[in-house]
């Protein structure tokens, strides 16, 4: 199963390509300060929940590398940069939850989140053409680096503050290499700017969708064994975080990083900045 591969693994692979990335058993455990995050139960859902999405990757791997086969340069960065760091993300996290809250059963949840999450991760999820695809990604990884600035500049706790840190420099990346190639296959495909924004507005209507409600159900069960789960608990816990959205997530650099692919002309990117801004800050 993905969730067992081992951060050791995942951190050597990713040290094979990249040697002066970071790693997690460099990471600074010693100066983890417990009592600033054990207590806090919004913290223990977005990083328990981030962790169980991060590990099971590999499922998305085979599927993205079949959409581009015969693509080596894309296929071969699937398999030997992002699949590797995005696996470390899993294991560094799940790491920290273990360490943390060191009751919660994380492998069992783990496991229980793996079957039913599994079975919606298809090739059916992709889009049509090679350039959509990218651009989905590129939604993908603007989601991820923003939720880990967020992560970042609300974690009460200065390791959680670093692990968040690295994750969001490598999201970044992700992005710019996501595209780069959407880029090439724009130019390939000669797509419209109509069919980029359809599967751009495909993916950010999805960021509500309910993989986040399979991973807290997961996470939850398991944490509160004796409580019956119902989704109203979900949409509390997206209630409680409100305020740290409001705070900490970083609007204007999500609505340009998904601008991007429409390659607005300078004028009609700059007056639709603001306008976005404002529309994302009432959608989440
Ligand atoms: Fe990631
Ligand atoms: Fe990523």
């Amino acid at each position: 199963m993905p969730g067992e591969v081992s951060h050791k693994e995942a951190g050597r692979v990713a040290r094979a390509h990249r040697p002066d990335h970071w790693n997690v058993d460099a990471l600074p455990w010693d100066s983890l300060e417990l009592e600033r995050i054990a207590d806090n139960e919004v913290f223990f859902f977005l990083i328990s929940t981030a962790s169980f999405v991060e590990i099971t990757t590999d499922l998305y791997t085979s599927n993205l590398t079949a959409h581009y086969a015969g693509d080596d340069e894309v296929t071969v960065w699937l398999h030997e940069h992002w699949q590797p760091e995005e696996l470390q993300h899993g294991a560094a996290l799940k790491r920290y939850v273990k360490t943390v809250w060191p009751s919660f059963d994380w492998d069992l949840a783990y496991q229980n989140f793996y079957q039913e999450y599994g079975r919606l991760c298809n090739a059916a999820q992709l889009e049509a053409t090679r350039s959509q695809e990218m651009v989905a990604r590129c939604i993908v990884e603007t989601g991820t680096a923003s939720y880990y600035t967020m992560v970042r500049d609300a974690s009460p706790e200065p390791l959680l503050q670093k692990i968040a840190h690295h994750i969001r420099t490598d999201e970044v990346g992700h992005y710019k290499y996501f595209f780069r190639y959407f880029r090439k296959y724009a130019r390939q495909e000669s797509v419209s700017r109509r069919a980029i924004f359809k599967a751009l507005w495909t993916r950010i209507r999805e960021i509500d969708n309910e993989d986040g409600l399979i991973a807290y159900k997961h996470a939850f069960q398991v944490r509160h064994p004796d409580q019956a789960f119902d989704p109203q608990r979900y949409e509390q816990f997206r209630l409680n975080l409100n305020r740290m959205t409001r705070d900490h997530f970083p609007f204007e650099m999500a609505v340009r990083m998904c601008l991007r692919p429409m390659d607005l002309p300078h004028p009609v990117e700059r007056l639709s900045i603001p306008i976005l801004v404002a529309g994302a800050r009432r959608f989440l």
